[in-house]
């Protein structure tokens, strides 16, 4: 039903620079015109017939019928952004403080319809979907639960445009939408650059408008623990950059409440018993002591998985964790454990002949991941891990996420574990931090993360993905305009029907919603030549 300007997405090694440039030029004028919904929704039908609306008159409210707690503060900030989303910075001259306006012919208001009470926190089996009717005066927007009206909020905010005299209209339109993976996600990495919290929010903010709903906060690693624990303050105060570099349990709280309000999980990952150089620093004897020829070095490996120390710092470690993040899942990482400062360590050999381990480091591994999920299932949560800990074996839990990133088949380990019967996220072909000249969202876009051969159950453990953005060439100046609006595309894969896949019309709506984004003070960089129109 959207009209689109045919074949206009350029391809710099074939087409002329005049003919690209005029290209780019349609697609900008098209921009002003017509709304760019991202991610596109289910279903979609949108009239010739227009509305407008008045910034004076217009009111979001809840319907006559909601039965939500009308004092839900999810609802009543999510109202409060969108009025600003939808009009930007228009002044109100004389308009009442609260939006709530008079009646006037062809003024539309927006009545919100909730069929339950405000939920506390998002989780992955959250409904999401809503419905979204736009007709004159009253707009309806129905959802099962606040997070699909958060959905639908968004949705109706991309709809609204200023036509060329200015004002504000709305095309009359049915929408019916729901996600079509429950985890949409987004990774950090604050170790490697340390990311300052008003740059986390304002990826939370980019990630709302784009319906993602986990930030995957790979919060420490080896370069540095900026995470502040109160049972183990050194660890930050010796690990972390400086004493400023760190997340401090106020920060934490900021960004899990923010998240909150946007509908997003926020799932910390603590990765070991690779990538923990910077735990060593602030808590004595946790790393393996290194070796070269029966000689202790300075040098200290993973965690050292053969001290009864080591668990009763966990169990304490975790405990905390378990509450300041209130997501039912800790990611434990388990990527890239390196065995051969284990190998070296004649305690650790002592340990294994002990146990019966022979010279498989693999099994000193699970061993240790046995130890650490066993503690985080007293501790009442779920467990997401790389898929280095399925690859090598290690027992684990039947409830366990495994996360597939490498790349290489990624199809095929998605249908091996999935086989074994466990849930599975995909990141492997949505590494962000991989750059390259031209227009690689297409790759990104193009994904098909459920192409493997395997049964309808099997496809059903695949529960989403991640568009994964690692820290070693990110910092707070480039990290927006690298996930933007590059991460936008595994936004769309991972919420639209996978019939969606006409990259030309991709490309004309990512362009206008690269605008949006723009508009709405996240410094998304551009596709390609051109101009927005604000
Ligand atoms: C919205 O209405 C205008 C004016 O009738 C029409 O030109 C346009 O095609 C409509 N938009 C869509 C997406 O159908
Ligand atoms: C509210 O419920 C009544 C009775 O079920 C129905 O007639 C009316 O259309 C509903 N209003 C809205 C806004 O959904
Ligand atoms: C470590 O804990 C195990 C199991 O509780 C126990 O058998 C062992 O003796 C402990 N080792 C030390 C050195 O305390």
């Amino acid at each position: 039903m959207i009209d689109r300007p045919a074949a206009m997405r350029p391809s710099p090694h074939r087409t002329p620079e005049l003919l690209l440039a005029l290209l780019a030029l349609a697609a900008q004028a098209s921009a002003q015109q017509t709304p760019a919904l991202w991610p596109w929704p289910r279903s979609v039908k949108v009239s010739p017939e227009l509305l407008n609306i008045a910034p004076e008159n217009f009111l979001i409210s809840h319907g006559p019928n909601s039965t939500a707690d009308p004092s839900c503060s999810l609802l009543q900030e999510a109202f409060r952004r969108y009025y600003k989303y939808i009009f930007g910075f228009y002044k109100r001259h004389h308009g009442p403080a609260n939006f709530q306006g008079g009646a006037q012919l062809e003024q539309l208001q927006v009545s919100v319809t909730l069929q339950s009470q405000c939920d506390s926190f998002p989780t992955v089996s959250s409904d999401e979907s809503y419905s979204l009717l736009v007709q004159g005066p009253v707009a309806f927007l129905k959802a099962n639960r606040v997070w699909g009206a958060l959905r639908g909020l968004e949705t109706f905010s991309q709809l609204v445009y200023q036509d060329s005299y200015g004002a504000f209209t709305i095309n009359r339109s049915i929408i019916t939408d729901s996600p079509r993976f429950a985890h949409r996600g987004i990774l950090i990495d604050t170790s490697r650059h340390y990311l300052p919290v008003k740059t986390i929010l304002k990826t939370l903010d980019a990630m709302a408008f784009n319906k993602f709903n986990v930030l995957h906060w790979h919060i420490v690693d080896d370069p540095s623990f900026p995470y502040q624990s109160t049972a183990f303050p050194e660890l930050s105060n010796k690990g972390s950059y400086s004493l400023s570099h760190v997340y401090t349990p106020r920060d934490v709280h900021k960004v899990v409440e923010y998240a909150r309000f946007r509908g997003i999980r926020i799932i910390p990952e603590f990765d070991t018993p690779g990538h923990t150089q910077s735990w060593g620093k602030g808590q004595k004897d946790l790393l393996t002591p290194c070796y070269i020829e029966k000689k202790e070095t300075e040098r200290v490996g993973p965690i050292n998985p053969t001290l009864n120390t080591t668990y009763t710092f966990f169990n304490t470690f975790f405990n905390e964790i378990s509450s300041v993040f209130p997501d039912e899942f800790i990611h434990l990482g388990g990527d890239e454990v390196d065995f051969q400062c284990w190998s070296s360590n004649p305690n650790i050999q002592d340990f294994m002949q002990k146990k019966g381990f022979g010279k498989n480091f693999k099994r000193l591994e699970s061993f240790y991941i046995k130890n650490i999920l066993d503690i985080i299932t007293s501790l009442k949560k779920g467990s997401i891990v790389w898929q280095e800990l399925f690859d090598d074996n290690v027992e684990l839990r039947t409830d366990t996420v495994v996360e597939v990133w490498k790349n290489e088949n990624y199809l095929a380990n998605l249908k091996e574990v999935t086989s074994s019967g466990f849930k599975a996220i995909l990141s492997a072909p949505w590494y962000l931090d991989i750059i390259s000249y031209g227009q690689d969202w297409e790759t990104y876009y193009t994904v098909q993360p459920l192409k493997f051969d395997g049964s309808r159950k099997q496809k059903q453990l695949v529960i989403g993905g991640e568009a994964c953005l690692w820290g070693e060439y990110v910092d707070a100046t480039n990290l927006n305009p690298r996930l933007w609006p590059r991460a936008s595309a595994v936004g769309e894969r991972l919420w639209s029907p996978e019939t969606v896949i006409d990259v030309d019309d991709a490309y004309s709506r990512l362009v206008r919603h690269r605008c949006r984004m723009v508009s709405r003070g996240i410094a998304a960089q551009p596709l390609y030549t051109g101009h927005c129109g604000h």
